[in-house]
């Protein structure tokens, strides 16, 4: 008999992914992805959007290997998260593009 776990699955993993995001991304992209969160306020560096431009425009291997190895003021995370989370980082951060920016609820964490 055939199971349905496709759904169940991508499911899991955007709740992955937006559990990894909120601890490691939203920081600096903001918890929406937008770029505007306190720390991008104060940094030298323009911290951008996730949600117009390059980032909608790369593809999800690039996002990945950006996320991964870092480029100029974005960190590094490949330290921080296993290849399965950063994969689900990616299918988040797509996700939020496709609600084109639309601020999801925030959390009390
Ligand atoms: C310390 C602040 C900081 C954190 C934390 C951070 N970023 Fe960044 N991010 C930046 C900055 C600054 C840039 C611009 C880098 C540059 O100018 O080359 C950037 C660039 C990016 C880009 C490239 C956008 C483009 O030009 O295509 C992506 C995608 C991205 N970040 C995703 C993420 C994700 C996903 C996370 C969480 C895993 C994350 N960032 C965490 C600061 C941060």
């Amino acid at each position: 008999m055939d199971q349905e776990i496709t759904a169940s699955r991508s499911g899991d993993l955007l709740a992955r992914g937006e559990h990894e995001f909120q601890i490691f991304c939203a920081v600096c992209h903001g918890a929406d992805g937008s770029g505007n969160s306190i720390m991008a306020a104060n940094m030298p560096d323009t911290t951008p959007s996730l949600l117009a431009g390059q980032a909608i425009e790369r593809s999800d291997s690039e996002l990945f290997d950006l996320l991964s190895h870092g480029r100029n003021g974005m960190p590094a995370f490949d330290w921080a998260m296993p290849t399965m989370d950063r994969q689900a980082v990616v299918a988040y951060v797509r996700m939020l593009q496709q609600k084109g920016g639309s601020a999801p609820q925030e959390r009390g964490r």
